[in-house]
This record gives C-alpha cells, structure tokens and sequence, in this order.
C-alpha cells in the first residue's frame, strides 16, 4: 500500500489535512483507528471561533481581537505570529465549512449565529445547536468521500518507517486481522487528537489515548508545552462526560451549597465565561473549602433552569439529554452536578506554523500537536479551530512537499521497518510477563490525576514523575494475556500504553521543572507568572533514561504580557 500522503487519524484535523491535499492532486489516504464518523471530534459540542461579527453586540469584532483574546487566555505562551494565523484565518475556513453543508445555528436573518465563550470579548462561537464537532466531522467525512480520498478503517499506527533522516511511510496494524503491514508514503501527517486518557477524569473518549506522541517522540521529534493539561469545568461527576461551556454562554449558572454564584468572587467582570484555568481552579477551590456538594467526590451545580424550556431544547438539546441519560436529571427542571474534568493538552507533537515536524515529511495537526496556538490555556472553541486551520495548512504543506520531492519511498525501508515492528508486537504477545495492562495503566491514571491536576505542588509531581520512570521499567516485563490475532484489544491497550507512558514522563517532567504558576499550570509552591525566567517553550526530547527537557523563546508580535484580569 503506498500513497503520496498518508493521514493518520480520521477526525476534525486528519480529514480537514487529507481533503487539502487531495485537492492540490496528492493521491491522499487517511488510516484511523475507527470509522471517522466515530472520532472524538464528534462529541465536541459547544462550538468554533471566528470573528465574523455577525451577532448584534459583537459588529467591532475582527480577528486581531480574536488574537489578542487567544495571547491573553494562553497566559501569554502563545506563539502570536501563530495566534494571528489562527484567527485570519478562521472566517475562510468557517465560510468554507457552511458552503461545504455544516448545519450552522442561524440568527434571525440567515447569518451564522455566534454565542458568547470564555475569555472572549464577543460573542464569536459558531455552533450546530450544541453537537457542532459531529456536524463539522459528517461534512469533512462527505468532502473525503467526494475526492476519493481511500480510508483504511480500524487500523493502528504502530511506527514510522525511516531511514536516516528520510521518512518512507509507516508500519500499522489492522484490528480486523491482526495483520501487521507497511504502509509506503512520502508524507505523513499524524492527526490522532487527544491524550485524555492517560488521566483518570477526562472528558475525551477511550481511543484518545495519545500513544502516537510516544511513538513520534521515540522517533526523534519532541514533545511541546507537555506540561500544560486543560481540566474543562464541567464535566457529568462520575463519567466526567462534557457539558458544553455553550450551557454557560447561553446565561448558565455556576452555584455552590450555600446557593451563590461564586465566580463573582474570582472573575467579577467575567464570572462564568472566565477561561477554563480560571473557571476550574475556581470550582475545585470552592470544593476544596467545603462550599461544594458531596456528590462524585466533590462538585457543584450547573444551573440552567432559568434558561427555559424553550432556549435549552433549541440550543442546548445535546446535554440536556446527556445528563438525562447518565445522571437521571432533566436540566430543565433540576441543576446538574459538576467537576472539572481534563479536556484537552495544549502540548503535544512540536510543529511548526504549517505542521511540519523536524523529520523532513512527517507532519501533525490538531490536537496531537503543538504550533503553539493555545500557550498555557486554550479558549474554549478554539480547538475545532485549530483542526480545521491547521488542519489544511498541514494538508496544503504535505501537499507541496511531495510535488517538490525528488527521492522515491524505498521499499527496504519499509520492509525493514515491518519487520523489526511485528518482531516487537510478537514479542509482545508471545510474553508471559509478571505486569498486568489493567494496573500499570490504573495507576498511572490515578497518580496523574492525584499529582498533576488543577493544583500542583514539587513533592506530589517529583512523586508522579518517578512513578512514570517505574512504570516504564515495569512495561518491559508486561504480558498479553489474549494471544490471538484478531481484534485483540488487550494487544492494541498495551501497546497504547507504552506510548501514553511516555507521553505522562514528559508532562509530569515538564510540570516538576516549571517553577511558577502560568495558565492551567497552577503551583501551590510558586503561586504567581514568572515571565523573566518562564515566558518560554518546553521541549521534552526522548532519551532511554527520560525525557531530556530544552527550551525555546515565545514568538511575541504585538502584545506585551500583561496580568490577566476579567
Ligand atoms: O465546552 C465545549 O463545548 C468545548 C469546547 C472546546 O473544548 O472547545
């Protein structure tokens, strides 16, 4: 199987890059791990930025604002040439998006409806009611199918198929069957969004395990920002399930046992539509000093009853049915108990602004990658952004890179790389190790969640970074208790697993090594943003022994960092 570009990952960011270069002419295929329609991006709910100052109260806005707003809510890590990038083009690639078929909300004249989201100055949220993610994944999925792009379905990445400094495809494995096979390629864009997983509480779905960030990492390509883990604010207690930031910028409430709205205690001007890093510390402190409810461990109430009937079933039917299903409460009539939750990683594969890695034709988007466009926060709605943005500048960018290519894939490599992967996976499955998946993957989601959550201090995260380390000693002697070929998910969860662990060492060492408080990097021992010493990018690089941590200066264009107040 050889292809001019490979995609990996069938979501928002995979499907936006595979259509883009399919349209500049490369032969374009996209291997998931699931049916596309089936991808993560397709639970995001409340929406995607573009400042098209389409709503009455928002006619000044334009995307400089929308930059700013992104700088300012990433505690001033973002890159801002990035950031720019990100926001101008956002309105094309919205535009784009409804003339490809995105069922967008609409206002009462036919124009995109825009809703208000935190830590923005405007209403500039487009939504699809509140399943926009599934909306946008069905029309990119119509677009794949319109330009033949070949999906190789239920298949996982295992490596990439070098030779030097030269990227010939990647090795993968088809659940179906358990056959292991090469895949030539001259450009490969990784796309296989999140790493929720690798925490206890997490919104994101089973398959975002964030593995692939392992398997680059081992490759030679470093890890960014790693240490930087969004908790979203309200997740369902117990299932952590997500309820759209959307419920809040339609007018919900935030409210604790003594029935306040407490956030006009930490974000007066903002109060619920504060970033998330503001919102989620604010919501485990009122926890935390015993102002929450019992319930899933501690929590409080969305409140979105004075919303009405009316308002939640046109905007908000999604989560109302959610909470239905999984609590037993309507949200019409009763609120619904939340906790923070981890959502998204604004680390990830280090790229640059078109998605090329440091290994000449391996690319990233979404997600798994880090631009950096979210610094140390990212806004909510800007990570449907952010697939279909860098999403096509990484398809457009592998696109031109195989017209310009002059070397052909050479099948030694491949072949080499097949083999030395399935004598891996072999050994795998034909080991009768000591270690169970079921407890090295337990505790490392429940020590990241203890030691490296909303609040964090020296003595827990040094505590999680050596149990990483031993973990990772402790993987070498795992055994697969299922042997056979097909469909043998205890096989494709270890293997995960080698890759999550890895990821977890570098945000575990990055978060130890970090010595001040900036954005969802919160420190108990070093309370306040140090920007003389830490207005800077961590990379993480792979050594046998750990992550081996470098830094790099922030891209500043046009904002000065300033204290963020709202
Ligand atoms: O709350 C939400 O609907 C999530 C949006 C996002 O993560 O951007």
């Amino acid at each position: 199987m050889k292809h001019q570009v490979i995609v990996v990952g069938g979501g928002l960011a995979g499907l936006r890059a595979a259509v883009e270069s399919a349209m500049l002419g490369a032969d374009t295929a996209v291997l998931s791990l699931l049916y596309p329609v089936r991808s993560h991006s397709g639970a995001a709910q409340g929406g995607v930025n573009a400042a098209l100052a389409n709503m009455p109260e928002c006619k000044d806005d334009t995307p400089a604002k929308h930059a700013y707003d992104t700088v300012k809510g990433s505690d001033f890590l973002a890159d801002q040439d990035c950031a720019e990038i990100l926001t101008s083009d956002a309105p094309v690639r919205i535009y784009e998006l409804e003339h490809w078929g995105v069922p967008f909300s609409r206002t009462p004249e036919g124009r995109i409806a825009q809703r208000p989201f935190g830590g923005a100055g405007y209403p500039r949220t487009c939504y699809a009611s509140d399943k926009t993610g599934l909306y946008i994944l069905h029309t990119l999925n119509e677009q794949a199918v319109k330009h033949g792009i070949k999906v190789y379905n239920e298949w996982a990445v295992l490596s990439l198929a070098r030779d030097g400094a030269m990227n010939h495809g990647l090795v993968a494995m088809n659940l179906q069957t358990g056959e292991i096979a090469s895949f030539g390629a001259d450009a490969v864009i990784i796309a296989t969004g999140g790493a929720g997983r690798i925490f206890r509480r997490t919104s994101n779905a089973m398959q975002s395990t964030g593995y692939t960030l392992g398997m680059a990492y081992r490759a030679g390509v470093p890890l960014k920002d790693m240490e930087f883990v969004q908790f979203h604010p309200t997740t369902i207690i117990g299932t952590n399930i997500l309820m759209t930031e959307g419920a809040r910028g339609e007018g919900g409430y935030l409210v604790n046992n003594q029935g306040e709205r407490f956030m006009s205690k930490y974000a007066p001007k903002a109060m619920e539509l504060a970033p998330r890093d503001i919102v989620s510390r604010s919501i485990q402190i009122e926890i935390n000093e015993g102002h929450g409810f019992p319930d899933g461990g501690g929590c409080v109430h969305l409140d979105l009853r004075h919303l009405g009937r009316e308002k939640i079933l046109e905007r908000l039917p999604g989560i109302r049915d959610l909470a239905i299903s999984f609590l037993g409460i309507d949200c019409i009539e009763k609120p619904v108990p939340i906790q923070p939750g981890q959502h998204f990683i604004m680390g990830g594969i280090d790229t640059d602004k078109d998605g090329a890695t440091i290994l000449p034709g391996v690319f990233a988007a979404g997600e798994c990658a880090s631009v950096s466009v979210h610094g140390a926060n990212r806004l909510g709605g800007n990570s449907l952004l952010e697939c279909v943005v860098m999403g096509q500048r990484a398809g457009a960018a592998a696109g031109n890179f195989v017209k310009a290519k002059s070397s052909a894939i050479q099948d030694a490599v491949l072949n080499d790389a097949v083999k030395k992967t399935s004598a891996d996976v072999d050994a795998l499955l034909k080991s009768d190790g000591k270690e169970r998946l079921v407890t090295l993957r337990d505790t490392m989601a429940q020590t990241m969640t203890d030691n490296i959550g909303i609040f964090r201090e020296e003595k827990p995260m040094a505590d999680a970074l050596a149990t990483m380390r031993e973990l990772r000693a402790r993987f070498r002697d795992i055994g697969v208790d299922a042997k056979n070929r097909k469909f043998n998910l205890d096989l494709l969860r270890t293997i995960e697993l080698g890759g999550m662990l890895d990821a977890a060492e570098t945000i575990a060492a990055g978060a130890l090594a970090r010595k001040e408080s900036r954005g969802a990097h919160s420190r108990l021992d070093f309370k306040t943003r140090d920007d003389a010493n830490w207005m800077k990018h961590t990379l993480a690089h792979f050594t046998p022994d750990g992550a081996r941590l470098e830094y790099e200066s922030v891209v500043q264009t046009k904002w000065q960092p300033e204290e963020r107040k709202y």
